[in-house]
C-alpha cells in the first residue's frame, strides 16, 4: 500500500474539531451568548432544556445575517471578525477563530433564523450533524435565534459522559454569569424549561453584581477605579468579612472577557494582606481595559487564559488600586462627621437612663492610652501592661465580665458620673462605643477598633525603626523539627529586625535572648510556631514577618469586651481609628464600625 495517510471527511474533521470547542451543554451557550455579544445585540435571551441535553437556544436583537452569511457561518473557520493576520493581535470581539457554529453544527441539530434590520424576511437554515438539510426564508423580527438540539445526537459516547443534570445546569449557569456580569448594558433573560432563572434589565454594572449575586452584595462591597495608560480598572471588590472559605465569587474580566489569571488574582489577594480570615478568599468583580494589542487571546481554544505584555506593571497598578479602594471603603466614605445639635443632647441624656454602672477600676482618670502618638506608650518600659493595668476590673472575680456588666444592679460610681457630662461618646456594654455622626449613629467594636489601631502603628514601628527589645531574665529555649530549624535559621534575621533575638543552639535548637518589649509578657515560643505554622501554610512571600508579628501584638495588646473606658479613651480610641489607613476592619478582617443611619432608626419607629 502506497498511500496510508488520508486526509479525514469533512464531517468527521469537523466533529474531531468540535470536541476542543463543545464539551457540553455549557460550551453551546458560552458561544452563542458571546456571538450575540459581537453581533450588538441589547437583548438577549437564553432557554435551556434538561440543563441543555435537550435545547439551548439563544435569541437576541443584534445585527442579524444575510442569507448568504447564514449558510457560510457554519463554514469551518469562517468569521466576519478577522481578515487578515494582523487583526489577531487587535481583537475587539469575544470570537474570532470562527469555529464555534461549524463545531456546534457537527455535534446537534440546528435551526438557525436570522435578520438583519433592512432585510424583509428573514433566512432559517436547518443543519443536523453537518448535514445541511434546508433553507427558507421566514417572517421574523430583526436578530438571531438559534437553536441547538440534542447535543451529541450523533456521538453516544460524548452524550453519555455528560454529567448529570444539575452538574450541567451549574456549568451553565457559572457561562452564562460569566457573560452576563461584564455586560450589564445588555439586558438577559434566562428561562430553565419554564422557570425563569435570571431576568436581568439593562443596568450599572454594580446593580448587575446585585441583580446576579443578591442584595446582600450591594453593602458589601467597594469601588475599585484606576486609569492609566497600560490599563483601566473599574469594578467592585468584596468587603473582608465578605470574604468565602471556597474560591466562588471571584471574576475578572479582561476586554470583556473572563479569564482565569493566577498571577492577578495574586496582586488582588495581597491588597487584602493582614485582612482577611485565614483560609478564606477575597470576591472580586474586576473589570481590565488594556490595549488589544498588548495581550495574546490566542493561548487556549476555551479562552479564558490571556498573555499579558506588561505584567508586572499590571500586577502592581491593580494591587495598589484595591489596597486604596479597601482603604477608602464603608466608613470613612459614607460618614459626614459633622455632629448634629439635637443628636448631641440626646446622646447626653442617654448615661443617665443607662441602668448600667461600670465596675470599679484601679484607672488613673487622667491617663490616656493615645496621647499624641499611637505607639508613644510602648516606648515606655512597663507600657505594654497598661492598658491590662488600666482596666484591671477589681470587683469582677470569674464571671464573664460582659455577662456581669449587662446584669449588674444599677449604681452610681464615678465613672457613671463622667459619662453623664458633656462628652458625646457612649459605651455600650463595656463592649461598643456609641457616636453620633450627622447621618446617624455609629457603633465602633472597641476590640476590633483597638486591633487595628495597635496593628497599623506596630506596622509603622516595625517598618521604620525596629521595635525596643528586652533582655529576657530566663531565656527560652525550644526545639524544632529539622526543616523547621532550616526555616528559622533562614529568617533569623528577620526575628533581629522585629526584636528577637534567637540564638542557634545546636542543630534543631534555639535560644530566645530578647523578645520585643511589647511582647515580654507573653511565650515567644508560642510565637516562633505561630510563625512557622503561617511560613509552612502561605509561604513566607505571602505573610510577611511584619505583619504576622504585628498582628499577633495587636491581638494580644488590644482592649477586650467587658472594659470599660472613660471619654477620653473613647474619644481618643476613634480619632485614632479614623486616622488609620484602613479604619473600617480589625486586621482580621472584622468590621471595626457600623453605622445605623437615622433613616433607618427613624422608620422603625413608624407605626
Ligand atoms: N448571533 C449572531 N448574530 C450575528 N452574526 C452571528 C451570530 N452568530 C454568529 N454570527 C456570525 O457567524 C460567524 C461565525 O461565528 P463563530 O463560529 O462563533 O465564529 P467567531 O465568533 O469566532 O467569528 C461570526 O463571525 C458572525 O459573523
Ligand atoms: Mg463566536
Amino acid at each position: 500500500m502506497e498511500q496510508i495517510i488520508r486526509v479525514l471527511p469533512d464531517a468527521l474533521a469537523n466533529q474531531i474539531a468540535a470536541g476542543e470547542v463543545v464539551q457540553r451543554p455549557a460550551s453551546v451557550v458560552k458561544e452563542l451568548l458571546e456571538n450575540s455579544i459581537d453581533a450588538g445585540a441589547t437583548e438577549i435571551k437564553l432557554i435551556s432544556i434538561q440543563s441543555g441535553k435537550s435545547l439551548i437556544q439563544v435569541i437576541d436583537n443584534g445585527k442579524g445575517m444575510s442569507p448568504i452569511d447564514a449558510r457560510l457561518c457554519f463554514e469551518r473557520h469562517a468569521t466576519s471578525k478577522i481578515k487578515a493576520t494582523n487583526d489577531l493581535f487587535n481583537i475587539q470581539t469575544l470570537g474570532f477563530r470562527g469555529e464555534a457554529m461549524a463545531s456546534i453544527a457537527a455535534v446537534a441539530q440546528v435551526t438557525l433564523q436570522t435578520k438583519r434590520d433592512d432585510d424583509e424576511l428573514g433566512t432559517e437554515i436547518i443543519i443536523e450533524g453537518n448535514e445541511f438539510k434546508g433553507q427558507s426564508a421566514v417572517p421574523m423580527n430583526s436578530g438571531t435565534s438559534i437553536s441547538v438540539k440534542n447535543l451529541f445526537f450523533n456521538i453516544p459516547a460524548r452524550r453519555n459522559f455528560l454529567k448529570n443534570d444539575s452538574i450541567e445546569l451549574q456549568h451553565i449557569i457559572d457561562e452564562f454569569i460569566r457573560v452576563a456580569l461584564p455586560n450589564p448594558q445588555i439586558a438577559f433573560q434566562f428561562y430553565h424549561g419554564d422557570r425563569l432563572l435570571y431576568s436581568l434589565p439593562e443596568a450599572t454594572l454594580k446593580k448587575r453584581i446585585v441583580q446576579i449575586m443578591g442584595d446582600k452584595v450591594a453593602e458589601n462591597i467597594f469601588l475599585v477605579e484606576e486609569n492609566t495608560n497600560l490599563i483601566g480598572i473599574h469594578g467592585f471588590v468584596g468587603k473582608p468579612h465578605m470574604a468565602k472559605k471556597k474560591r466562588g465569587d471571584q471574576y475578572l474580566f479582561v476586554n470583556n472577557r473572563f479569564i482565569k489569571d493566577a498571577y492577578l488574582h495574586h496582586a488582588i489577594a495581597t491588597a487584602f494582606e493582614g485582612l482577611l480570615p485565614e483560609g478564606t478568599h477575597p470576591s472580586y468583580f474586576l473589570m481590565l481595559t488594556v490595549d488589544p494589542q498588548s495581550i495574546d487571546v490566542n493561548v487556549h481554544p476555551t479562552k479564558t487564559e490571556i498573555k499579558f505584555e506588561h505584567a508586572a506593571s499590571l500586577y502592581a497598578i491593580l494591587a495598589s488600586a484595591v489596597k486604596r479602594g479597601l482603604g477608602q471603603t464603608s466608613v470613612v466614605s459614607q460618614i459626614d462627621f459633622q455632629p448634629s445639635s439635637e443628636f448631641e443632647s440626646y446622646i447626653q441624656s442617654v448615661p443617665q437612663q443607662s441602668s448600667v454602672s461600670p465596675p470599679r477600676t484601679s484607672a488613673n482618670p487622667d491617663y490616656n492610652p493615645f496621647q499624641n502618638d499611637p505607639s508613644y506608650r510602648y516606648r515606655q518600659e512597663q507600657s505594654a501592661k497598661n492598658w491590662e493595668k488600666l482596666y484591671q476590673i477589681e470587683d469582677i472575680p470569674d464571671e464573664d465580665p460582659i455577662q456581669k456588666a449587662l446584669f449588674q444592679a444599677p449604681e452610681k460610681g464615678p465613672k457613671a458620673d463622667a459619662l453623664a457630662g458633656t462628652n458625646s461618646f457612649f459605651q455600650l456594654h463595656y463592649t461598643y462605643i456609641l457616636a453620633q455622626v450627622k447621618s446617624g449613629l455609629l457603633v465602633i467594636d472597641q476590640q476590633a477598633a483597638h486591633e487595628r489601631i495597635l496593628f497599623e502603628s506596630f506596622k509603622g514601628m516595625l517598618h521604620d525603626s525596629g521595635i525596643p527589645r528586652q533582655k529576657c531574665l530566663f531565656p527560652a529555649t525550644f526545639e524544632v523539627s529539622k526543616s523547621d530549624a532550616l526555616l528559622l535559621e533562614a529568617h533569623i534575621n528577620d526575628f533581629i529586625d522585629v526584636g528577637f533575638e534567637l540564638e542557634i543552639f545546636g542543630e534543631q535548637s534555639f535560644i530566645v535572648q530578647s523578645v520585643p518589649t511589647l511582647l515580654e509578657n507573653h511565650d515567644p515560643i508560642q510565637f516562633f510556631q505561630e510563625f512557622l505554622h503561617l511560613f509552612k501554610e502561605k509561604g513566607a512571600h505571602e505573610v510577611s514577618i511584619t505583619t504576622q508579628l504585628a498582628k499577633s501584638m495587636a491581638k494580644s495588646g488590644a482592649v477586650k469586651p467587658g472594659t470599660p473606658l472613660q471619654q477620653e479613651e473613647m474619644s481618643a480610641l476613634f480619632d485614632h481609628l479614623f486616622a488609620c489607613e484602613t479604619p473600617g476592619f480589625s486586621p482580621f478582617g472584622k468590621p471595626t464600625v457600623v453605622t445605623l443611619p437615622l433613616t433607618e432608626i427613624q422608620h422603625k419607629f413608624q407605626p
